[in-house]
């Protein structure tokens, strides 16, 4: 998909698209004001009413030997005056209304709105479209067809809008890339086949460097509780270090630690069979990460920035860890696992202390982690925790200024108590009641040192039902985030 900025200057219709997309008003007049080609056009359909308030959103109309292209697509925006909500919805619609037309080529005029806000429009066209273009199709023998159009044109006065539509479009396709990554079984997806992706990704990118430590490794580190996570499993665990440099080496990195659950069965506390296959979703924390890595160093973003994957398989078998084992994190603490499907906090906790080495500027965990976070935000926001409150702030604003919105929940100590152990330092799990909070909590444990934040996406990385597959979340508030940070450096 190719977006470009088209420099207008007053009017002048540059000519030369398949369709051109028209903005109106609530009055359903043209926003932009009209050449007297175009208004010529539009006249006989503007004038005999087919274009009621009530009866259409938008209208195509087709154009047979004009200079215009083929036709002309008429969008009303539902409210001159974009809120911030208002606007994803305008770019939602006007992606899949071009989208829809099967042409090669449209464009889209913007070039009589302020900047600011023709840039945020243009934004939102772009993840829009970039998110109607994804497929996955890998395992179809006859796959179903692509989308037609190949060229978005924007009409802009604008010398800036250049640059927000390549970074719409890198952020765009760092989106579809985690959604693949998800979207991916879990036979075709193992804690090998991410450490290859993080390999890749080295390869193409001469800023990022990768380390990949098997099981023998870990085992020195003391990391016995991912360690035991994996081993039920047949595939070996993998951690995951990708580091990007994109200013002085001694300035702190910003580290992304993704839970990397390439299968969770719920090991020998094993999952109930409805909806199991989704567990092959377990690994959407690690998706972000691998995006937000990719997003930056091709956005060449002045920052320093750790990835780190925690990718291993829940499986129960003959060595898997039982109910009632104790293991020795890597931070010296011990866990005694009461239930063996509490596997995230597990592998997070060693992943989160492995990463005080890089003494972070900020540490942000991400991952699928429980079921109790579904419960209590549904699919709509992500479960945001943070000892930090400026970095709860930050991460909170990412969210809302792109549309991928987070709700900070709370880590009160009180909650902590939940999960004290008879045998060791700390259980896996806490009983009833708050189950996203003191899964948290436990994390909680193992980054008091750190400015410390973790997104619980249990609920926002996938669709569920007849659109099931991966949404890429939270990759927009990850590389806003990280975005404000370079502006901030
Ligand atoms: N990966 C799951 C969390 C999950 C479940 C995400 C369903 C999305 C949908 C996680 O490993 C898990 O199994 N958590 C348990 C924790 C419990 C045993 C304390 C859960 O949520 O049931
Ligand atoms: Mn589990
Ligand atoms: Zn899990």
């Amino acid at each position: 998909m190719k977006f470009s900025a088209q420099p207008v200057s007053n009017g002048a219709d540059p000519g030369g698209t398949d369709c051109r997309t028209i903005l109106l008003d609530d009055a359903d007049q043209p926003i932009a004001a009209p050449t007297a080609e175009l208004t010529a056009a539009l006249a006989p359909v503007l004038g005999c009413g087919a274009f009621g308030k009530t009866a259409y959103q938008n209208l195509l109309v087709p154009l047979s030997d004009s200079p215009l292209g083929r036709a002309l697509l008429l969008y009303r925006l539902p409210n001159s005056d974009l809120s911030r909500l208002a606007l994803w919805a305008f770019g939602d619609g006007v992606a899949n209304h071009i989208a829809a037309l099967n042409f090669p080529q449209a464009t889209l005029d913007l070039s009589v709105f302020d900047p600011e806000k023709a840039r945020a429009m243009a934004e939102s066209v772009v993840l829009s479209m970039c998110q109607l273009d994804y497929r996955y199709t890998e395992f179809k023998s006859t796959p179903p067809p692509k989308m037609k159009l190949q060229h978005l044109r924007f009409l802009t006065q604008d010398p800036q809008l250049a640059e927000t539509l390549k970074s719409a479009q890198i952020l765009g396709e760092a989106i579809n890339f985690a959604r693949r990554l998800g979207d991916t079984p879990g036979n075709h997806c193992t804690p090998t086949d991410l450490a290859d992706t993080a390999v890749q990704l080295a390869a193409d990118h001469s800023a990022i460097e990768t380390q990949i430590l098997g099981e023998r490794q870990m085992q020195k580190l003391g990391m016995g509780a991912l360690l035991s996570v994996a081993a039920g499993s047949q595939h070996p665990a993998r951690l995951i270090v990708m580091k990007y440099c994109g200013t002085r080496a001694k300035i702190a990195p910003h580290v992304l630690v993704g839970k990397g659950i390439t299968f969770d069965s719920g090991g020998i506390t094993l999952k109930p069979g409805p909806a199991m296959d989704e567990m092959k979703f377990d690994m959407c924390g690690a998706a972000s990460v691998f995006a937000a890595m990719q997003a930056t160093a091709r956005s060449t973003l002045p920052i320093n920035l750790v990835g780190i994957v925690a990718a291993a398989e829940n499986m129960p078998g003959g060595r898997a860890t039982k109910p009632g084992d104790v293991v020795r994190s890597m931070a010296g603490k011990t866990i005694e696992i009461l239930n063996t499907d509490a596997e995230g906090r597990l592998v997070l906790c060693d992943a989160l202390a492995y990463a005080a080495k890089f003494k972070p500027a900020s540490l942000i965990d991400i991952a699928t982690l429980t079921g109790a976070c579904v419960v209590a935000l549904g699919h709509q926001a992500s479960g945001l925790y943070a000892n930090d409150d400026a970095l709860a702030e930050a991460l909170l604003a990412a969210g809302e200024r792109i549309y991928d919105r987070a709700w900070r929940m709370p880590l009160w100590t009180e909650y902590k108590a939940q999960l004290e152990s008879k045998v060791a330092d700390l259980a896996n799990i806490a009983g009833r009641g708050a189950g996203s909070v003191t899964a948290a909590c436990f994390l909680s444990h193992f980054t008091s040192e750190q400015k410390w934040a973790h997104l619980d996406v249990a609920g926002t990385a996938w669709h569920r039902g007849d659109t099931k597959g991966a949404t890429g979340r939270p990759v927009s508030l990850l590389v806003e985030y990280l975005r404000s940070c370079a502006q901030a450096a």
